[in-house]
């Protein structure tokens, strides 16, 4: 999808269709009345007629109307024009992405920026659109033999603003195309199924990004290598698998050498049967997205290289599977981890945190200044939170807070949870430094309890993204996320140093 920023009279944009708002009350937005003047009032009689009152994402395509170059018009509701909420925003602007894409229509322009969102920019609603665009026309079909749209998809959104912001709005247009193809590779990596994707089909895309982006350096770890480097903790989950495992990192430079980078380490078990422990049969299948922690690595990483922001980010990927096998991990087994700390393993089936602890320690040789974490880590995150909410651990409140109101202002927001020093009990283990799993309360927590252990020489946050990187159901697939607040939190520490 490309995006594109235009300003000047809605009525000679020469489009498949034009997307303009109606307020409640029957009331013509800006743009609708300027298009409702060449065309004779053809929109104003609709309006009149009751066809659209103005109701926050009420939709109208309007075939065609003379007087205007666009071959449609579609009105949106936009409730009051004195403003609504940002959740109304998003609401209506999703309701006009999905008319446009259903109709399979092949471009559009919208005007939709003019629209007043309490507490919201301009910057955010360019950024808004551009997402719910991108989200629409995200489809993953690459293992269907005949569907494989013959016509061409929707292709480019036109946003149309006032002349004042075209500069502005360009730029975050920019970034905005940027992401949009960051959330793609991180869904379609998601969504792929673990016989495709292992953890060598994962360093093999980490390596495109690296031929991809001159400012990108991908090194891949064998199993040799992390043995080397005492990295037991992870071995352990890989034990069971024909797929070997891999420590997979991308260093991108877009801030000079001197300035100590943001290590984000991404969970990637390709494929989680709980191994001996093993899971039960129900949607074990949804278990390949176990690695979307991973995946959104890689979008975040891709978008930052794409938009040659200038900041200093390394991207850390221990990739395994994890199966039931004579070799296999069981209930019981101690491993010693790179830190030295030694775990006894009482639930295969808690792999997570085993790949992510030597990974964080690991990621100390980078000198970051901070270190966050992504993982589908708990069920028990699912319980607490939904779908809705990304799960937020952190071990300092500043690195908390900024990943909070990152969530905000992306719309992929987060909630923090306590990692009060009382919840490490629950993984004292009577035989090694510590135990795989804390039991039933509060599971959430003290697996971030574990890990908060490989990470104390850093500040470090910990998103567990088990509720939020994919849809169950009808419209099961990955939704790529965290990327958006990822990318929003970078770019926010960005603006914060100018
Ligand atoms: N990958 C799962 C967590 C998960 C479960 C994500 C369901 C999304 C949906 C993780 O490896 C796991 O199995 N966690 C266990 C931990 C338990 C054994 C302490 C869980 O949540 O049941
Ligand atoms: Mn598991
Ligand atoms: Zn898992």
């Amino acid at each position: 999808m490309e995006i594109s920023i235009k300003h000047g009279a809605p009525a000679k944009l020469k489009t498949a269709c034009i997307i303009a708002a109606v307020h409640s009350g029957k009331n013509l937005g800006e743009c609708a009345t300027a298009l409702d003047r060449p065309s004779r009032q053809a929109l104003s009689r609709l309006v009149k007629r009751g066809d659209i009152t103005g109701k926050v994402a009420e939709s109208l395509i309007v075939p065609s109307a003379p007087g205007l170059m666009a071959d449609r018009v579609l009105l949106i509701g936009a409730g009051k024009r004195s403003g609504i909420t940002g959740a109304e925003y998003v609401k209506l602007i999703q309701k006009a992405a999905g008319a446009v894409i259903d109709a399979g229509l092949k471009n559009a322009v919208s005007t939709l920026t003019e629209v007043v969102v309490k507490g919201r920019g301009d910057d955010w609603k360019i950024q808004q659109q551009i997402l719910a665009f991108g989200a629409a026309t995200y489809r993953f079909d690459e293992f269907k033999t005949r569907p494989k749209v013959k016509s061409p998809r929707f292709s480019r959104l036109t946003l149309l603003v006032a002349a004042e912001l075209e500069h502005a709005a360009s730029a975050e247009a920019r970034i905005g195309k940027c992401l949009v193809d960051g959330l793609q590779l991180t869904k379609d990596l998601a969504n792929t199924p673990a016989n495709h994707c292992t953890p060598q089909h994962l360093a093999g895309r980490a390596k495109e990004i690296g031929k991809r982006f001159k400012s990108v350096k991908v090194e891949v770890l064998n199993e040799a290598a992390m043995e080397k480097l005492g990295m037991g903790a992870l071995l352990s989950v890989a034990r069971g698998s024909e797929q070997p495992a891999k420590l997979i990192t991308l260093q991108y430079t877009g801030a000079g050498d001197e300035e100590k980078p943001v290590v984000l380490i991404g969970k990637g078990v390709t494929f989680d049967s709980g191994g001996i422990s093993i899971k039960a049969g129900p949607a074990m299948d949804e278990m390949k997205y176990d690695m979307s922690g991973a995946a959104s690595v890689l979008g975040v990483v891709s978008t930052v290289a794409a938009a040659e922001l200038p900041i200093n980010v390394v991207g850390v990927i221990p990739a395994s599977e994890n199966l039931p096998d004579g070799k296999a991990t069981k209930p019981g087994d101690i491993v010693t981890s790179m830190s030295g700390q030694t775990i006894e393993i009482l639930n295969t089936d808690a792999e997570g945190r085993l790949v992510l602890c030597d990974a964080l320690t690991y990621s100390a040789r980078f000198e970051p200044d901070v270190v966050v974490d992504i993982a589908t880590l708990t069920g028990a995150c699912i319980v607490a939170l939904g779908h809705l909410a990304n799960g937020l651990m952190s071990n300092d409140d500043e690195l908390a807070d900024a990943l909070l109101a990152a969530g905000d202002a992306s719309g992929d927001r987060a909630w923090r949870l306590p990692l009060w020093d009382e919840y490490q009990r629950q993984i004292d283990s009577p035989f090694a430094d510590m135990a795989n799993v804390g039991g039933r309360p509060a599971g959430t927590i003290t697996a971030a309890c574990f890990l908060s252990r490989y990470a104390r020489s850093y500040r470090w946050a910990h998103l567990d993204i088990a509720g939020t990187a994919w849809r169950s159901g009808q419209q099961k697939g990955a939704t790529g996320r965290p990327v958006a607040l990822l990318v929003q939190y970078l770019r926010e520490r960005i603006a914060a140093r100018a």
